[in-house]
């Protein structure tokens, strides 16, 4: 099992250019299968998520490769409708598929999918509009087994009872071929459903009111491939930009999406950090202890704070001047990586969906495991700041949505090491 070796307590001072985002990545290999055609996407980040998917486009017979951070995605051979269990379990994103088969294909076998370490992660939201769009849906043997009753989807108009991503995303998914007009009301608003957008509409999908609470599609006959290239991953950007704030230093980060981040760099700032942003690029400088953030920090569907951005700012406000409040709303078992902080000296309370933080004077290095993704990140960042040596396994976690984080931490200045 490989670990990760931090010597904590040295300032950051650095440049590193910014993955490309997992969470559009993922919905836009899904909708490559739409378009029976060749999809070039640049800018795909090397991850174990992304990698998932890809043995997923093989299984259902596309053909997906890799050239550095260019993926190629032929979807003209694909024959199957059904995804092994044991691919399907490799992550929760693996639901996106179904539209997309859906779409194609009009029938498709899942099952539930994995990434259920923030607790129930119910599909129930996406599996009522699939059914809306015309899907009979039954369940055999833990296999979930969907087929347009009239061969394709049709258009409808669905209400979503929360603005979920997947389910957003899935449904514009099986809407961009369908049989007339799909209207989705309180649709999520998060930017890589408008990437996912822009990818689809380069394909020749008719799609209206990406980024807001009501989108309209417009069923095509059909979609040609094209060359995209994906959005920087928001949640990457708030990592590093974290850690830079922890450990204090000063760091450029090359090609973010600024406006889309912003949401996080409005609360990141109140920690008394500059920043400052020009074209692409952020930088900033942080040379005090960070100061405690007033108000509380609420977790809220785009352009609320994002939950994914949670606790690697909890990591920095371990060690703040003061006390901090979160209050998460998306998940219900979001607060795991908060116990592992305490191991490394933080003074953290959980209440229900509340956690009220005490900054410290200083984390101290100690043995911690990742239990989820961004939780795995906010033990990268505490560590930076930590005095001594932390040691850090389930790397597993981390690898699904960090390109290399031992490189990229190395390049901002940080002391750490895979062993
Ligand atoms: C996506 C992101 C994830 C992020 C989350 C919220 C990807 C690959 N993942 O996850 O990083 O943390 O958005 O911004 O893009 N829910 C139901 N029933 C459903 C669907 C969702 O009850 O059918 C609930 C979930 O349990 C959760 C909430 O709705 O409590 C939000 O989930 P959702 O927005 O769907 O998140 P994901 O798409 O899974």
């Amino acid at each position: 099992m490989q670990k990760l070796v931090i010597e904590g307590g040295k300032r950051l001072r650095g440049e590193v250019v910014l993955q490309g985002s997992k969470n559009s990545s993922l919905p836009i290999m899904a909708g490559a299968i739409l378009t029976g055609g060749e999809c070039v996407l640049e800018n795909c980040p090397i991850l174990t998520d992304i990698y998932s998917a890809s043995r997923i486009l093989n299984n259902l017979g596309c053909r997906c490769s890799f050239s550095g951070n260019t993926a190629v995605i032929d979807s003209s051979g694909a024959n199957c409708c059904e995804i092994p269990e044991k691919l399907m379990r490799e992550m929760r994103s693996s639901i996106m598929f179904m539209g997309a088969m859906l779409g194609r294909m009009g029938e498709c076998t899942v099952s539930i999918p994995g990434g259920c370490e923030l607790g129930s992660r119910p599909i129930d939201m996406h599996l009522s509009a699939m059914k809306k769009m015309g899907a009979d849906i039954r369940e055999e043997n833990g296999r979930i087994i969907c087929k347009m009753t009239s061969g394709k989807p049709r258009g409808a108009k669905i209400s979503l009872p929360f603005p979920s991503v997947g389910a957003t995303e899935n449904i514009i998914l099986c809407a961009v071929l369908a049989e007339g007009e799909t209207v989705i009301n309180n649709s999520a608003r998060e930017p890589e459903i408008e990437d996912l957008c822009r990818f689809l509409q380069k394909c020749g999908a008719e799609i209206k009111g990406a980024g807001e609470s009501r989108i309209v599609i417009r069923g095509r006959e059909k979609l040609h491939g094209c060359e995209y290239r994906i959005m920087p991953d928001r949640i990457a950007c708030a990592t590093y930009l974290s850690m830079a704030v922890s450990a204090g230093g000063e760091i450029i980060l090359k090609n973010c999406c600024i406006p889309e981040t912003e949401p996080f760099l409005s609360v990141l700032e109140q920690t008394g950090c500059s920043l400052y942003a020009k074209n692409d690029n952020i930088y900033l400088r942080s040379s005090l202890r960070p100061k405690a953030v007033r108000d509380r920090i609420r977790t809220m569907p785009h352009p609320g704070f994002p939950t994914d951005a949670q606790a690697v700012l909890m990591a920095v406000l371990a060690c703040a001047d003061g006390t901090s409040v979160f209050e998460e709303n998306i998940f219900d078992c979001r607060y795991r990586h908060a116990d592992e902080l305490v191991k490394m000296g933080a003074d953290i309370q959980v209440m229900g969906k509340i956690a009220v933080v005490k900054g410290v004077e200083r984390l101290h290095g100690a043995n911690v495991e990742a239990t989820d993704l961004r939780g795995g990140a906010s033990l990268v960042c505490g560590a930076l700041s930590a005095e001594g040596t932390t040691v850090i396994e389930g790397l597993n976690h981390i690898d699904r949505g960090y390109e290399k984080i031992e490189r990229a931490v190395g390049l901002l200045g940080g002391n750490i090491k895979r062993v």
